[in-house]
């Protein structure tokens, strides 16, 4: 089991991405506000005792410079497999959107799918509707079930979305079950975690993204107790070779949570760069900074939500409410 004081370090590695990309809201520059939060995600990565390695990062090695999958982290200690998407939402950054968080999933080696850089068809639901949700039916037969284990109607649902045309079909289709939905322009872990916390009003998550962002919001929708299910969408002969080449024989099977993120020893953390539903986004106040972090831990099913102020320059501390 991995010690549960990592979930602390964990949160300072996140607070750091989250901090140093913050500084680039609505400067538009994507590239450069990633970088921003690599840089400072991997210095805290640093000072952590862990033998990590990065199954899920910025890239393949001769792609990225750091965070790059396969790179080993950590100042050593148990081997564990990381997950991070220091700015997951660039372009919400990029434009000073709300909905986007510096997040990162922690497993025992082997636990967490290698998802190669691909979509991925996923539908997500919190714990009440666990059971409820099967990717291969109509979207109308899972907003049932799932409206009769939340003890609801269809129409008092809201189902959360990527706006892309791609989406035509799932979009109609929720509509003409009667059911609310929210369209947003990018950023899918957000709303998957919230699918899984009651009072977040979001009730489902459907729709195609990001396969990497599909394991960490597994990650954390597994901590709460929430379903996933997904599916790898290849397209092309060479991305299903990295199926393949990662460990995944039937590209086409159904992928569960618990094939996403396996056993039970899995840590998730995530911190705000720009106000969500359920985070602040990173406040600056001249000396210092104040930062919002969710914190889980499947083992003991602990969500620490960790609202820390940062102070830049011990001569000057003035902490504001
Ligand atoms: P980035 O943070 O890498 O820009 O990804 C954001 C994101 O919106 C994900 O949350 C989502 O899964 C994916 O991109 C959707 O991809 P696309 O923009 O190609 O539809």
């Amino acid at each position: 089991m991995m010690n549960r004081e990592l979930s602390m370090e964990f949160v300072r590695v996140t607070e750091a991405a989250a901090i140093a990309s913050a500084r680039g809201v609505g400067r538009g520059d994507k590239n450069g506000i990633d970088q921003l939060a690599v840089d400072a995600m991997r210095k805290m990565f640093d000072t952590v005792n862990i033998s990590g390695t990065v199954v899920i990062g910025e890239g393949e090695m001769d792609e990225a410079p750091m965070l790059y999958i396969g790179e080993h982290v950590g100042a050593g200690g148990p081997e564990v497999d990381i997950a991070v998407d220091p700015v997951e939402g660039t372009n919400l950054v990029a434009k000073g959107q709300p909905g986007a968080i510096a997040v990162i999933a922690i497993a025992p080696k082997g636990c967490l799918l290698h998802a190669p850089d691909m979509y991925m068809d996923k539908i997500a639901v919190g714990p009440r509707a666990k059971g409820c949700i099967n990717i291969d039916d109509p979207v109308s037969a899972n907003l049932e079930r799932v409206a009769k284990a939340l003890n609801r109607g269809v129409g008092d649902l809201t189902v959360v979305a990527l706006d892309r045309p791609r989406h035509r079909k799932i979009i109609e289709e929720v509509r003409a079950a009667g059911a609310r939905i929210r369209l947003i322009s990018d950023g899918d872990v957000d709303p998957i975690i919230n699918a899984g916390i009651e009072g977040t009003g979001i009730h489902m998550y459907i729709g195609r993204g990001g396969a990497p962002e599909g394991v960490l919001a597994a990650a954390g929708l597994k901590c709460l107790g929430g379903d996933m299910q997904a599916r790898l969408c290849p397209e092309n002969e060479e991305q299903e070779e990295r199926c393949h080449k990662m460990g995944i024989s039937d590209v086409k099977q159904i992928l569960t949570i618990d094939d996403l993120v396996k056993g039970d020893d899995v840590m998730f953390t995530a911190s705000g760069i720009t106000n969500c539903d359920l985070l602040h986004g990173v406040n600056f106040f001249g000396n210092g900074a104040r930062t919002h972090t969710i914190s889980m831990r499947y083992a003991t099913g602990t969500v620490r939500f960790v609202d820390a102020v940062h102070t830049f320059d011990r001569s000057n501390i003035n902490i504001k409410l």
